[in-house]
């Protein structure tokens, strides 16, 4: 396999063209304006230049990695000789849904299309096209180009053939795969979601404050960021909708939305993303300063 494409430009798809590039096949990446990708391309060659500072890659290899990166708004063009579609839009399903319908016709029809969905069902995805055995969910962590992980879903009609393909390029990519079955939230955020929600739970019952909850879960259990942190830069957005698709999906009250946490996502304060969320955010700073309304 050589020709990937990348559907959608912000942080996942930059991610993942990113590793692709990297390791040598011809990424098109497609997103609907001009400048999206142009801010992508730009943020990759920022974290391929972090690479080349801390030694973990030659300038020659930025280079390559950059120039076998191409820019597309026409879908069309990008999926032209395309043999895996990667999609990484916004996690909404109606525009999953259209995007999948076009990428139907528009696509070789041997061309396999995965999906980096965090909490859509990749069965009802599949469900859009004619190829459902060559639909199958391929959910890479931020930040793409650090994280090991590749989740690899297989939806109800996935088959053997596809799964195996994708598993041993994900392979290729430095990454671990591991095979996971389609139920809500896969693995991943079946269990990790339900934990931040809990530390969200703690925070809005009194029992501690944010720094306080995330030093415990970071010194006393070796998370690399504490729940409140990480909750910060998935974002409250994407942590409320993975709740809502667990409620619905096992019809359980456990898996609740803390009322904090719709709260804090009405109120349009979402974490890194937007400067705010548990803690606050200046650009350039690297300090953790907690947001003023959870201040003693
Ligand atoms: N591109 C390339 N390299 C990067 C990078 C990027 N975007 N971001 C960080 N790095 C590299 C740094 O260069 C550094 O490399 P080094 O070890 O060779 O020096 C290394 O990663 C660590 O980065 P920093 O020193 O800047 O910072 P930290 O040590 O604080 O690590 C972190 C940052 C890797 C983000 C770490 O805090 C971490 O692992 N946090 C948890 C991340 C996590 O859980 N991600 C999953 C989120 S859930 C998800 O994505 C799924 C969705 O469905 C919700």
């Amino acid at each position: 396999m050589k020709n990937i494409t990348v559907i959608g430009a912000g942080t996942m798809g930059n991610g993942i063209a990113h590793v692709f590039a990297q390791n040598g096949f011809a990424v098109s990446l497609c997103d609907v304006s001009k400048e999206f990708l142009d801010k992508a391309l730009s943020t990759i060659s920022k974290n391929l230049d972090r690479q080349v500072s801390k030694g973990a890659i030659t300038a020659d290899v930025k280079e390559s990695t950059l120039k076998n990166i191409s820019l597309h708004t026409a879908l069309s063009d990008a999926v032209k000789n395309t043999e895996l579609v990667i999609e990484a839009a916004t996690e909404n399903i109606k525009l999953k849904k259209e995007i999948f319908i076009e990428l139907d016709l528009l696509a070789p029809a041997s061309a396999i299309l995965a999906t980096n969905t965090s909490s859509i069902s990749i069965t009802s995805i599949a469900a859009q096209t004619k190829r459902r055995d060559k639909v199958i969910g391929m959910h890479f962590f931020n930040p793409v180009p650090v994280m090991k992980l590749v989740e690899i879903i297989r939806g109800f009609s996935t088959s053997d053939e596809v799964t195996k393909t994708v598993m041993s390029l994900s392979q290729k990519l430095g990454k671990t795969p591991v095979e996971v079955n389609d139920y809500p939230g896969f693995v991943s955020n079946r269990v990790l979601m339900p934990m931040i929600n809990e530390a969200i739970r703690t925070l809005h019952e009194g029992v501690a404050g944010v720094e306080e909850i995330d030093t415990v879960m970071k010194l006393g259990l070796a998370h690399p960021m504490g729940p409140l942190q990480l909750a910060d830069f998935i974002g409250l957005d994407v942590c409320l909708n993975i709740m809502n698709v667990l409620q619905e999906g096992f019809g359980n009250p456990q898996y609740a939305p803390c009322p904090l946490l719709s709260n804090m996502v009405m109120a349009g304060n979402l974490g890194v993303k937007t400067g705010k969320g548990f803690y606050q955010y200046t650009a350039g700073s690297k300090d953790l300063v907690v947001a003023e309304y959870f201040r003693k």
